[in-house]
């Protein structure tokens, strides 16, 4: 059994919950996602639904934890059974351990593909084509399995070790060196790519680019980038020191997250746009195809340069992948009750089978098409994204502003203002519910059923 289930102390939450939102999300998909919505519009719009309803949501979950303690589930008994609410909330902390495990299940996978190219980038492209190492890689089952195996095994490690010797330290660690990479990357950016290409396309307002679509794109990276909806901030709050202020440790985690996605934006498009031959929509390859070609394109130095990028991605998917599975983990360990060790056992090896479908849809099962969701890792990326997360966020967003808010000590939590706890219940209330299920259902009209609206 675990013995201690607290953060040493304020910076731990910090790091951890940095760590946790800081991840894919960020570098992967934001640029991209920036990118195929028409560059400076969907970054304002981003930003705007970050401030709007992602930090009150953000601290909705986190307060959650905080006083309902223990894993997702247990946490949201708790606080029901303090509001004198039904027990039937809990099913808001069940949706979280679903979306862990399916999160995690393609997760994975494209981290796995991170480590290879890290790899691959570092014995260089000399006489190789880029475009044809990457559909020659994700062709291979086994590889690719092999691949997410290894990266399971690094994020069980560390799980397994506990919160404070496994979580804690190692975010220790990983935390400052993305840091640094990005930084180091956005300079060698600024250094050897078209720095100023790279902001007029991320920041330039192209409003005929507007759309349900890119707002729903800019709301479902926010809640995803941000982490919300799947327990993991309760976990992380449930181990807060309990004098750590909520909105002010919250803000700090969102700050920091918003401006690594920027970062990765300003890492990438220098790059990109310094060969007039790269398509910065590339989607979800332009970390793959795009970056590798440009890599290859800088010449010896680009055999230095790659690894450190696939680094960087790298780190930043380690850190979120143990967050992704530890409320997973803390559910088994207190349900069964079991160890530590084979609580998290239990987690990877579901976590595996949904690797192996994810893994499928690029390969052996490419073709195999549900409505307009192209193969089994897209599905799984939208049962998670989509469909459970969005959910789990409404859930959590009208729990705290109908229920918990009643019980809700201002001081205790760490709210300075009376108005400012005003504006955070009302939009918990009727802001964030409403935005969320109006996109749940026409995103799911469209992906599903093909009917759309605007
Ligand atoms: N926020 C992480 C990212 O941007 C992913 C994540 C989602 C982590 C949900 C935990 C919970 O990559």
């Amino acid at each position: 059994m675990q013995s201690n289930t607290r953060w040493n102390n304020n910076l731990a939450f910090l790091l951890a919950a940095t760590g946790s939102a800081v991840g894919l999300g960020n570098i992967w998909g934001f640029p991209y996602k920036a990118g195929e919505n028409g560059g400076g519009l969907f970054v304002l719009l981003y930003i705007f639904f970050v401030i709007l309803l992602g930090l009150p949501v953000f601290m909705a979950e986190v307060a959650i934890g905080k006083i309902g303690k223990k894993d997702p589930v247990s946490a949201m008994i708790n606080t029901a059974e303090k509001t004198n609410s039904t027990k039937n909330w809990r099913v808001v902390g069940y949706l979280g351990i679903l979306s862990n495990l399916f999160i995690g299940g393609y997760y994975a996978v494209i981290a796995g593909l991170v480590i290879n190219y890290g790899f691959i980038s570092a014995s260089g492209f000399i006489g190789k084509d880029p475009t044809v190492i990457y559909d020659t890689e994700i062709s291979s089952f086994l590889e690719m399995t092999f691949w997410f195996l290894l990266f399971l095994a690094l994020t069980g490690f560390v799980l397994a070790r506990g919160i404070e010797k496994g979580i804690e330290s190692s975010m220790r660690i990983l935390m400052p060196t993305l840091f640094f990479l990005i930084i180091l990357m956005v300079g060698y950016g600024a250094y050897r790519g078209d720095m100023s290409a790279a902001l007029s396309y991320l920041f330039s307002w192209k409003a005929e680019q507007f759309s349900a679509a890119t707002m729903q794109a800019a709301i479902g990276q926010a809640f995803f980038s941000l982490s919300i909806g799947m327990g993991t901030l309760m976990a992380f709050g449930y181990y807060m020191p309990k004098e750590q202020k909520v909105p002010g440790a919250s803000s700090i985690v969102v700050t920091a997250d918003t401006s690594v996605a920027l970062l990765a934006g300003l890492a990438i498009f220098p790059l990109v746009f310094a060969f007039p031959f790269l398509d910065p929509n590339a989607g979800t390859e332009l970390v793959f195809k795009t970056m590798s070609t440009a890599f290859a394109e800088l010449g010896a130095i680009g055999q230095f340069v790659g690894p450190l990028f696939y680094l960087l991605l790298a780190v930043a998917a380690l850190s979120s992948m143990i967050s992704i599975l530890e409320p997973s983990v803390l559910w088994v360990q207190e349900r069964m009750p079991t160890t530590r060790t084979r609580a998290t056992f239990i987690v990877i090896a579901i976590c595996i089978i949904l690797c192996l479908i994810s893994v499928s849809g690029f390969n052996v099962l490419k073709d195999f098409k549900v409505g307009s969701l192209e193969n089994p890792f897209e599905m799984m990326k939208y049962i998670a994204d989509d469909f459970l997360l969005l959910l789990g966020g409404t859930g959590i967003s009208a729990f705290v502003g109908w229920r918990l808010s009643k019980i809700i000590d201002l001081e205790k939590l760490g709210f300075k203002s009376k108005l400012l706890f005003s504006a955070w219940i009302f939009i918990l209330r009727w802001v964030s519910p409403l935005f969320l299920m109006v996109i749940w259902v026409l995103g799911n009209l469209e992906r599903i059923f093909f009917i759309k609206f605007f």
